[in-house]
């Protein structure tokens, strides 16, 4: 079972984004899937189209031990994909929690609860961490054994990513020795801005070999699924924010091989094979996608951000624990 922590302590970069339609697109692809909001906007929540009314089981209620998180487990309307849920009670979760005991591992022992000794319930987990580096982030960073660092690739994207990665390091001498930056996820990309390609740039050199191929581009399709309680494979299955979720997920799935317990599972279907079955499902859609422009060749990434004036990548944060040592 990979618990992976989807994160930026930034606000609005498009870690719920992420968080539900990744989850969907490895659903798509019969992984079974849990994602987890742990912010009490309890926007990830809403966006699979469910609520967690105040006093109901969520995640602040797993939090207090008041339920079990197999009990907060909600299904959605997509085969294989729950949410645990969130509300306005977790606002007051870090205040509350701050003197319990084992406060940072109160998630991680939750999991481990449900996650028992047999079979895993689950393939993937996602956490949907809020945009700080408080209690509940930590709980997230705890409980994964991955990170996925989500960036948008704008002016200021890698301001406090050192600062990030840094705390993952922490977090793994601390309390949680497994934890490794899985990758790095670029997000709201517009291709036509030539700030845009440039930061992307950026981000690929201080990240050398740890971002994704997939830069999911901006697409008002994913900004406008939320508000219809649905998943953008569900929204809009054949718009360009529901394939690059597609890609991303076909390259999560390659890197199975890092948990033994998901050697079993078949390869991830083609693109192709989904994108004819999504066009298929989206017959009635007329949807006019902007193509956006490739970059303009030999045009050098020359840009605001630089990654020479960032301090040294901390490259140890990114290693399997047994390569660190
Ligand atoms: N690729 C995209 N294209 C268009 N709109 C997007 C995209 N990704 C996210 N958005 C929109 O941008 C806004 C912020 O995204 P999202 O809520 O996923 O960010 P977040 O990092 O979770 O924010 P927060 O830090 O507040 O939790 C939302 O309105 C969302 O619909
Ligand atoms: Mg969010």
């Amino acid at each position: 079972m990979r618990c992976i922590a989807v994160i930026n302590q930034k606000g609005g970069v498009g870690k719920t984004t992420t968080t539900a339609n990744l989850g969907a697109a490895l659903a798509e692809q019969g992984r079974r899937v849990v994602v987890v909001d742990l912010d009490a906007q309890g926007n990830l929540t809403t966006h699979l189209g469910l609520e967690a009314p105040c006093g109901s089981p969520s995640i602040y209620t797993v939090l207090l031990g008041q339920s079990s998180f197999a009990e907060a487990l909600r299904e959605t309307s997509t085969p294989r994909l729950s949410v645990v849920p969130s509300n306005i009670d977790l606002s007051g979760a870090e205040l509350e929690l701050a003197s319990a005991i084992g406060r940072e591992t109160l998630l991680q022992d939750a999991i481990k609860a449900w996650r028992g000794e047999g079979e895993a319930p689950a393939d993937y987990v996602l956490f949907d961490c809020p945009p700080s580096l408080g209690l509940l982030s930590i709980n997230g960073l705890a409980a994964a054994q991955e990170v996925q660092l989500v960036v948008q690739t704008e002016f200021l994207a890698l301001q406090g990513m050192s600062k990030l990665v840094d705390v993952v390091q922490l977090i793994r001498r601390r309390m949680n020795p497994e934890l490794a930056i899985s990758g790095i996820i670029p997000c709201l990309y517009d291709s036509r801005l030539r700030l845009a390609r440039e930061v992307l740039a950026e981000i690929r050199r201080y990240f050398p070999g740890e971002v994704f191929k997939t830069a999911v581009r901006a697409n008002v399709k994913l900004a406008e699924s939320p508000s219809f309680g649905q998943h953008v494979l569900e929204y809009a299955p054949s718009s360009n924010g529901a394939m690059d979720y597609r890609k991303l997920a076909c390259e999560v799935i390659a890197q199975e091989s890092r948990d033994s317990e998901l050697s079993e599972l078949p390869p991830a279907r083609s693109l192709e094979e989904l994108a004819k079955e999504a066009r298929a499902a989206a017959a009635k859609e007329s949807v006019v996608e902007l193509t956006p422009t490739p970059p303009a060749e030999g045009e050098e990434a020359g840009s605001a951000v630089r990654a020479e004036d960032l301090p040294p990548l901390p490259t140890e944060a990114f290693k399997a624990p047994a390569e660190a040592e």
